[in-house]
C-alpha cells in the first residue's frame, strides 16, 4: 500500500536501544550530541518573539517566495555579511530542509541522483528519498586537513546527476569549501549542466578564523547556484521555522529556474506571515543569541584543544566553523562498542562517525553547543576512554 520512499523497518541499533533504557530508567547523561540552541542556557532576549505579535501578521497575503519586506530583511542581512543579494533572487521557506525538498523538486525527475558529501549531514538520503531522487555520495578526504575529493566527485557524475549538494563549513568536519576547490565544483557544474546547492547554514560560526576559507558558493556566478541558509542555525531560531534560498548564477539558467520555483512554492505557501512580518525585527534583535553561539562553540572547541595533549592517543581534527568537533580515537574496539562504553559507564552520549558515513573508524563527533560545565566534564571522561582504550 505504501510508498517505497519511507523505509518500512528501521530497526533500533543497540545505541538508541541503549539511551531509551536509560531515559525509561530517568539515567542522567551528559548529552554531546545536542544540537538544539533552544536547549543548552543560552539568553534569549525576553521580547524577541513580540515581533511575531504584530497586528499586520492577521492579514494574509499570500506571495509565492515570500513578502517583500522579509526578503528586503534577508538581502539586508547578507549586506551585514559583505555580499549583494537581490530582493528578486531570494525565496523563503520553512527550513532548510524544506529548500532541499523544493530544489529536488526543481531540478530532478524520479530516480535522478544528486551528489551530497561524505562524511555530512545525515539526512540527506532520507531527504532524496522522500522526493524519490538517489543522493550518491562523493568524498571529502582528511590529510591534515579536510579537502573534496574533486576527481572523485567528476567520476561519481552520472548522466542522471542533477546537482552537487556542498555544506559550507560541513557538519561534522566543520571544513570550510576552498577558492579552488569551489572554482573546480563550479567548473564542473557548469560543464555537466548541474546545479551547485550551498548550505551554508553554519557560515557565521568560523571556529578558526586563521584559516583560508570561502564565506559563501554565491561568490562564484559560473554556474546556477542556490545558497541556503535560516534562522535555525543563523540566530538560534529552529522553532520559528524560516530559512531561505538566494538564486545566482547566468541569467539564462536563473531566470527559468525563479519562474519554475514560483509555481512550486506557490503551490504550498509554506511559511507563516506572523514570522515574515517579524523578521526585520528577529533578525536585528537576535544576532544576540548568534554572538552567544559563536562564543559557546569557539570557548569549547579551545577547551578542547586545550585538554586533548594530556591524551596522547586521541587526536582533534582541526575544525574551521559550525557546531561540532571530531576526535579520532584509537580503534582497538568499534565505534559502536566505545561509544556505549561512553554511555553506560561514563554517562556521556557522543554521535560516532559511522552515524556521519565516515569511511573507517574510529572517530567520535562532538557537539560544541552544550553548556561549558557540561561539557568540560563529559569532554574529560570521553578523552580518558578513548586513551584507556588505546
Ligand atoms: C548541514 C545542515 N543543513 C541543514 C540542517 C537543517 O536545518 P533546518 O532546521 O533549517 O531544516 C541541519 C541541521 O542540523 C544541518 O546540520
Amino acid at each position: 500500500m505504501f510508498s517505497k520512499r519511507v523505509a518500512s523497518d528501521l530497526p533500533p541499533n543497540r545505541l538508541s536501544a541503549a539511551v531509551a533504557r536509560l531515559r525509561s530508567a530517568r539515567v542522567e547523561f551528559d548529552d554531546l550530541t545536542e544540537s538544539n540552541p533552544t536547549r543548552v542556557g543560552l539568553q534569549y532576549p525576553a521580547r524577541l518573539l513580540e515581533a511575531l505579535a504584530a497586528p499586520a501578521g492577521l492579514g494574509y497575503n499570500p506571495q509565492p517566495f515570500g513578502l517583500a519586506s522579509a526578503r528586503d530583511a534577508v538581502a539586508g542581512d547578507f549586506r551585514r555579511r559583505g555580499m549583494r543579494v537581490s530582493r528578486d533572487r531570494i525565496v523563503l521557506t520553512a527550513s532548510t530542509s524544506e529548500a532541499y525538498s523544493l530544489l529536488f523538486k526543481l531540478l530532478c525527475d524520479p530516480g535522478d541522483d544528486v551528489l551530497v558529501p561524505v562524511p555530512s549531514y545525515p539526512l540527506f538520503e532520507y531527504l532524496a528519498s522522500l522526493d524519490a531522487v538517489r543522493a550518491r555520495p562523493y568524498h571529502l578526504e582528511f590529510h591534515g586537513a579536510w579537502s573534496v575529493d574533486v576527481d572523485g566527485l567528476t567520476r561519481a557524475t552520472t548522466s542522471r546527476t542533477k546537482a552537487v549538494v556542498v555544506v559550507n563549513p560541513n557538519n561534522p568536519t566543520g571544513s570550510y569549501l576552498k577558492r579552488a576547490e569551489l572554482d573546480a565544483l563550479a567548473a564542473h557544474c557548469r560543464a555537466r549542466g548541474l546545479a551547485l546547492i550551498g548550505d551554508e547554514v553554519f557560515s557565521e560560526y568560523v571556529l578558526d578564523a586563521e584559516l583560508p576559507r570561502t564565506s559563501s558558493v554565491l561568490s562564484q556566478r559560473q554556474a546556477l547556484t542556490f545558497g541556503l541558509g535560516g534562522l535555525s542555525k543563523g540566530l538560534g531560531l529552529p522553532q520559528l521555522k524560516l530559512g531561505w534560498m538566494v538564486v545566482a548564477g547566468p541569467d539564462a539558467l536563473t531566470r527559468p529556474a525563479l519562474e519554475r520555483l514560483e509555481l512550486i512554492c506557490d503551490t504550498y505557501l509554506s511559511v507563516s506571515t506572523p514570522v515574515q512580518e517579524g523578521l526585520p525585527a528577529l533578525l536585528a534583535e537576535g544576532s544576540s543569541v548568534r554572538t552567544q553561539i559563536r562564543d559557546r562553540v569557539t570557548r569549547n572547541y579551545r577547551a578542547l584543544l586545550a585538554a586533548a595533549p594530556r591524551c596522547p592517543s586521541v587526536s582533534v581534527l582541526p575544525s574551521e566553523g559550525g557546531w561540532y568537533a571530531v576526535l579520532q580515537v584509537p580503534a582497538m574496539q568499534s565505534e559502536e562498542s566505545l561509544i556505549l562504553q561512553l554511555l553506560e559507564r561514563d554517562r556521556v552520549l557522543v554521535h560516532p562517525g559511522y552515524f556521519f558515513d565516515f569511511p573507517r573508524e574510529a572517530f567520535l563527533v562532538l557537539s560544541l553547543l552544550p553548556r561549558p560545565e557540561t561539557f568540560d566534564r563529559a569532554a574529560a571522561r570521553v578523552l580518558a576512554r578513548a586513551e584507556a582504550a588505546a
